[in-house]
């Protein structure tokens, strides 16, 4: 439990050896001792809507089965998605609904939806066998928990509670009430690069000035990176107005605080369809509106205000326990040790899930979800869009593209004789100095 959000802290374990990356034996070693003791985000609960509904959540060789029991926010199972009795995968479809049985294709074996043994098709061949031990044959269930909206699943019995694992994340993250949004999209992109070329990239923003060039300067920027625990979080703070292309495509400098801060969020707005949504422009719009002369410091409350009567307008609902405070001290972007980030606003959020392939360590999946708020019946239907390859993402989020751009060089400038390794800024790239200090903690041992 913390009060006080974290504030930035300069890091100075800046070096990182190029073996973290490339080494096959770090994958081999995440794999045994990471992934099955994590956290993960699974599902969203919204997902699982009646008793019956289920999700197949993929990790490397494992698949768990999340299914919804009951009518309870509770009544939630998870369990390894294989069958006691030739090990056949329960359900191959990545979501589905099940009846009050799940029966295998295979020879028709039937389990509850807890995962418990239902029933065994001509179970009588069985009778008198010694060996048989009908108790022995329910499933083995997996640790499931719910926070922001979310399903979470741990493999490992042994591993602390989901809330001591959020740590200071869930208590600045509450406020935004992650659990009221809904997505906007949900596009996954098939990546041709390992992981955490993905997750080093999207949790620090001291590329923004390099990296995003197509519509605000973002050189003057600077992002200071904090850490909660395994967790780490990057702040924005910028000097003077930002420069930002006009609707001419001609580079121009903001002139007020209004016009800097609606510039900014147009173009999270028409480049990445994400954290600024229609109420968040509407915000920005009334903002750069006003007089000129109008007082700069009060424009973070005004722009706050802005925000919640035009949530309110749409017949959303404001998250209750927000405070002007609270939002800005959270910061930009939260990475969620050690595949999970998310950047919220009081419209919504963006929010990223980064998955190793299970065959190809130069592969990832990578989600990307857009959520918003929404008065009930208004949410939009969305349907996971998948993509494979960074080609195949063209024309999706202009803004993300731009990041994209860089990955299969990072992939592959990484395993050159001529890189020794990373050398972080230590202001700036915290995040990803503490991401490899807690990655150490689970695969070295140290
Ligand atoms: S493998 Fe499932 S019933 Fe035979
Ligand atoms: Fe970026």
């Amino acid at each position: 439990m913390t009060d006080m959000p974290p504030i930035p802290t300069r890091v100075d374990d800046i070096f990182i050896p190029a073996e973290e990356y490339g080494d096959p034996a770090v994958d081999a070693a995440e794999r045994e001792r990471l992934w099955p003791k994590i956290w993960h985000m699974a599902c969203r609960q919204s997902d699982l809507e009646v008793p019956g509904d289920f999700v197949a959540h993929e990790i490397l060789d494992e698949s768990v089965l999340i299914v919804r029991t009951g009518e309870g926010d509770d009544d939630i199972a998870a369990f390894y998605n294989v069958c006691q009795h030739r090990g056949r995968r329960l359900r191959d479809e990545p979501k589905g609904r099940v009846g009050p049985t799940l029966a295998c294709r295979f020879h028709g074996w039937q389990y509850t939806r807890e995962g418990e043994l239902h029933s065994i098709y001509m179970e009588d061949d069985w009778t008198d066998c010694p060996a048989f031990d009908r108790d022995k044959l329910s499933i083995p269930s997996v640790r499931v928990e719910r926070w922001g909206g979310w399903v979470w699943i741990n493999m490992d019995p042994e591993a602390e509670a989901l809330d001591s694992w959020l740590g200071a994340a869930r208590d600045v993250l509450a406020p935004f009430h992650f659990d009221e949004m809904r997505p906007v999209f949900w596009k996954t992109l098939l990546a041709p690069v390992n992981w955490k070329v993905i997750a080093e990239a999207f949790n620090e923003g001291y590329h923004s000035g390099a990296t995003h060039t197509c519509g605000i300067n973002y050189w003057a920027s600077r992002s200071p990176t904090a850490t909660a625990g395994r967790h780490s979080i990057f702040f924005s703070e910028g000097e003077g107005f930002s420069e930002y292309r006009n609707e001419e495509g001609k580079w121009v400098k903001a002139q007020t605080m209004g016009e800097h801060i609606w510039a900014n969020n147009r173009h999270l707005y028409s480049t990445l369809h994400a954290m600024t949504l229609d109420p968040g422009l509407a915000a920005s719009e009334r903002l750069r509106d006003m007089p000129a002369d109008s007082d700069p410091a009060a424009m973070g409350a005004l722009l706050y205000q802005f925000n919640r009567e035009e949530i309110e307008k749409s017949g959303a609902s404001f998250p209750e326990t927000m405070t002007m405070e609270k939002l800005y001290a959270t910061g930009t972007d939260w990475h969620l040790f050690p595949n999970s980030i998310v950047l919220p606003t009081l419209d919504g959020a963006l929010w990223y899930r980064i998955r190793p392939d299970r065959h190809n360590r130069d592969a990832c999946i990578f989600d990307i979800w857009s959520f918003g708020r929404f008065a009930a019946g208004k949410e939009p239907k969305v349907e996971n869009e998948i993509f494979d390859g960074f080609e195949a993402f063209a024309g999706q989020c202009e803004f993300l593209e731009e990041d994209f751009a860089n990955m299969q060089a990072v992939n592959d400038g990484m395993k050159s004789r001529g890189f020794r390794g990373a050398t972080l800024n230590p202001v700036q790239e915290g995040s990803v100095s503490n991401f490899h200090r807690a990655l150490r903690e689970f695969i070295g041992g140290d």
